[in-house]
C-alpha cells in the first residue's frame, strides 16, 4: 500500500466509531445478506441430487421433497432480500446523518482562520458528495464484500469436497485476479482522489458563480465565467474517463478469468466423468457452484471501486473533522466578573495565520465603562482585524485583550459573545424571517427588545415588508438595500443591551439623512454601552469620546477629535477628504 493509500483507508477505518451505534443492524444485514447469497448454493447440490438419484434411478418420488426444498430456499432468498434492503436503508442513513451533523458542527466550531482558507465547494462538496459516496459504501458495498468474500471461502470449500483436483486447478486461476486486484487498487485511489478534489473545484466555481453573479452580469463577464467553468468541467470528466478506463481493464478481466476457468472446467470434468473420477450429477454439481462464483468475482471490480471512493471520501471528511478549531473554550474558563464592561487592550499584536507579517502590533487602548472610542485609520490599516480580536473571532498573536479585568480567552465563548455583539461592514443575513435573523445572538429576546433594537437602528422598514418581522429574507439578504441590511445589521447588534458593542463601519451605506437618524438614535445607546466603533466619516468620528488613530498596525494617537485634529497632521488628512468635516468641526 503507498502512503496515500494507507491514509486514506485508516480514514475509512475511523468511520468505524460511527456505525457502533448501528452494530445490531449490520449484524442483521450481513446475516441476511448471507442467506440470500448462501441459498442459491444449496441448489446445485438438490440438483446433484435430482440427476444422479431422481433421475438416474427414476424415482420419481425422490423429486417430490428436492423440489420442495428448493422452492423453500427460493422464498428464503427472498425474505432476506427484503430483510437486507430495510435495514440497510436504516443504519446507512443513520450513519450519513451522524457523520453530517458532526461535520456541520465541526465547521461552526473552526476559526474563521480556516474559512478565510478553504473553498466553500470543497465544504459542500465534503458534506454531500463525498458523504453521499461513504454512505453508498457502508450500506451496501461492505457488506457485499463481506459477504462475496464469505461465499467464495464457502463456495470454495465445497468445490473441493466436490472433485478436488479442479477445485485446486480453480484456486490456482485466482493468483491473477489477486495481482490485478492489487495494482487495481493502487492506480484507482490515486485517480478517485483526484476526481473528488475536482468536484470540489467545480462546486466552488458554480458557488462563485452563483454568488457573484450581480458583479459578473455588470461587467458582462459571461462568457469568462462560463470559460473558466467549462474547463474546470472539462478537466473532471478527463479524471472520471480516466477513472473509467481503469476500471474497465480491471472489470474485463474480472469477465474473462471466470469464463476461461469455466471452460477448461467443463473439458476437465467431460474427462473425468469418462474415465468414471466423477459422476455426471457430481459434474453438475460442479459446474453449478462454480457459476455461483461469478457473480462475486465480477462484483469484485465495483465493490473495490466503491471501496476506495470510500476511503478517499472518508479521507477528505476528517481532513475537516480533524482541523483543530483554534479558538476554542480553555478547560478552566472563568466566568465574566460582574462590571460595567471595561475594555483594555495591552500590548495587542495579531498575525493572520500563514503570513509572516503582524497586522497589527504594540497596540495600548484602555475603553472605561460606557465609553465610546472611534476607530479611524486608512484603509487596510487593521480597523476590521482589530475588532475581531474582541469577540475572538481571531485569537490575539500577543499581549492580551480585558474585558472588565478578565482576559477574553479565559471566557466561555458562549458568555463572551452574549457580552460583546458585533456588526461588520458587510452583514450577512440569512434566508430566514427578519425577525430570526434579528434574534441571533438572543433567540430570549421579548417582542418589546426587538422593537426598541428596530428603533435604535432605524429598521421600522421592518415592519412594512409584506409579512412584517415575520417576512423571509431573500439568500444572504439580497432583496433588501445595502442601507436596509446595514441597519438590520445594527439592530442584531444592540438588541439586548451588550455590555460592548463592536461596530466595523456600521453607517457606510446609509444616505445623510438615514444615517443622522441612525447617529441620534446611536448616541442614546452609546451614553451607557462601552463601545468601540470603526469610522470613516467625521460625522460618525463625533459619536465618540475619545478617537484612535491606527497607522502602520499600530496606535499613533488617542484623543478627543478636537485634540487629534489639531494636534496630529495625519488624522487631519485622513478625514479632510470628508466633504462635511468643516460643517461638523465643532
Ligand atoms: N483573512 C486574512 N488573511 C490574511 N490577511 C488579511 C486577512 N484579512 C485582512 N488581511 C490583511 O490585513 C490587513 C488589514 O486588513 P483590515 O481588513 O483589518 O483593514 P481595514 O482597516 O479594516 O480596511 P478597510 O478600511 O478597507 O475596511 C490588510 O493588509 C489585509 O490585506
Ligand atoms: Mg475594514
Amino acid at each position: 500500500m503507498s502512503g496515500d493509500q494507507r491514509s486514506a483507508y485508516r480514514s475509512l477505518w475511523r468511520l468505524r466509531s460511527y456505525a457502533r451505534p448501528y452494530r445490531a443492524l449490520f449484524a442483521v444485514m450481513t446475516v441476511a445478506a448471507l442467506a440470500s447469497e448462501l441459498a442459491p448454493a444449496a441448489i446445485p447440490l438438490i440438483a446433484q441430487r435430482v440427476v444422479d438419484d431422481a433421475i438416474a434411478t427414476g424415482d420419481r418420488g425422490a423429486l417430490l421433497p428436492l423440489a420442495g426444498l428448493a422452492l423453500a430456499l427460493g422464498v428464503l432468498e427472498a425474505l432476506a432480500v427484503m430483510v437486507r434492503r430495510w435495514v440497510m436503508t436504516h443504519s446507512a442513513l443513520g450513519v450519513e446523518a451522524d457523520v453530517r451533523q458532526d461535520l456541520y458542527g465541526h465547521l461552526q466550531r473552526l476559526p474563521i482562520a480556516f474559512h478565510d482558507r478553504w473553498q466553500t465547494g470543497q465544504l459542500l462538496s465534503r458534506a454531500t458528495d463525498d458523504l453521499g459516496t461513504v454512505r453508498q459504501f457502508i450500506g451496501f458495498g461492505l457488506v457485499f464484500l463481506v459477504v462475496n468474500t464469505t461465499v467464495c471461502v464457502v463456495v470454495g470449500v465445497l468445490l473441493a469436497f466436490s472433485y478436488w483436483p479442479l477445485a485446486l486447478f480453480v484456486l490456482a486461476a485466482t493468483v491473477p485476479l489477486v495481482v490485478a486486484v492489487r495494482r487495481f487498487e493502487l492506480r484507482y485511489s490515486r485517480v478517485a482522489r483526484r476526481a473528488q478534489d475536482l468536484t470540489g473545484e467545480l462546486t466552488t466555481n458554480v458557488e462563485e458563480a452563483a454568488g457573484g453573479i450581480r458583479t459578473i452580469t455588470s461587467f458582462g463577464r459571461q462568457h469568462l465565467v462560463l470559460h473558466r467553468y467549462l474547463a474546470e468541467a472539462r478537466r473532471l470528466r478527463d479524471a472520471q474517463l480516466v477513472k473509467i478506463r481503469v476500471l474497465a481493464y480491471f472489470w474485463a478481466l474480472l469477465e474473462v478469468v471466470p469464463q476461461l476457468v469455466l471452460t477448461v472446467v467443463t473439458l476437465g470434468g467431460a474427462i473425468a466423468v469418462a474415465n468414471g473420477a466423477l459422476s455426471l450429477g457430481g459434474l453438475v454439481a460442479f459446474v453449478s457452484l462454480l457459476l455461483l462464483l461469478q457473480w462475486p468475482v465480477a462484483s469484485l471490480g465495483w465493490l473495490l471501486a466503491s471501496a476506495q471512493e470510500a476511503e478517499t471520501a472518508a479521507e477528505r471528511i476528517y481532513e475537516v473533522l480533524d482541523t483543530e478549531a483554534a479558538v476554542t473554550d480553555r478547560p478552566d474558563v472563568r466566568p465574566l466578573a460582574a462590571g460595567t464592561g471595561r475594555l483594555r487592550l495591552e500590548g495587542v499584536g495579531f498575525r493572520y495565520p500563514g503570513t509572516d507579517r503582524d497586522v497589527l502590533h504594540g497596540i495600548d487602548l484602555d475603553i472605561a465603562p460606557g465609553e465610546t472610542v472611534a476607530l479611524v485609520g486608512a484603509t487596510g490599516s487593521g480597523k476590521t482585524t482589530l475588532t475581531a480580536l474582541i469577540p475572538r473571532l481571531y485569537d490575539v498573536t500577543a499581549g492580551r485583550v480585558t474585558l472588565d479585568g478578565v482576559d477574553v480567552r479565559d471566557v466561555a465563548l458562549a458568555e463572551l459573545r452574549r457580552a460583546v455583539a458585533t456588526a461588520f461592514e458587510e452583514p450577512t443575513l440569512f434566508s430566514v424571517s427578519a425577525r430570526e435573523n434579528l434574534t441571533l445572538g438572543r433567540p430570549d429576546a421579548t417582542d418589546a427588545e426587538v422593537a426598541e433594537a428596530l428603533r435604535v437602528a432605524q429598521a421600522e422598514f421592518v415592519h412594512d415588508l409584506p409579512w412584517g418581522l415575520d417576512t423571509r429574507l431573500g439568500e444572504q439578504g439580497l432583496t433588501l438595500s445595502g442601507g436596509q441590511r446595514q441597519r438590520l445589521a445594527l439592530a442584531r447588534a444592540v438588541l439586548g443591551r451588550p455590555r460592548v458593542l463592536v461596530l466595523d463601519d456600521p453607517l457606510s451605506a446609509l444616505d445623510i439623512h438615514t444615517e443622522a437618524l441612525v447617529e441620534r438614535a446611536l448616541r442614546d445607546i452609546l451614553r451607557d454601552t462601552t463601545a468601540l466603533v470603526v469610522a470613516h466619516r467625521a460625522s460618525t468620528v463625533l459619536l465618540a469620546d475619545r478617537v484612535a488613530l491606527l497607522a502602520g498596525g499600530t496606535l499613533v494617537a488617542v484623543g478627543t477629535h478636537s485634540e487629534l485634529l489639531a494636534g496630529v497632521p495625519a488624522y487631519r488628512d485622513l478625514l479632510a477628504q470628508e466633504s462635511d468635516l468643516e460643517e461638523v468641526a465643532p
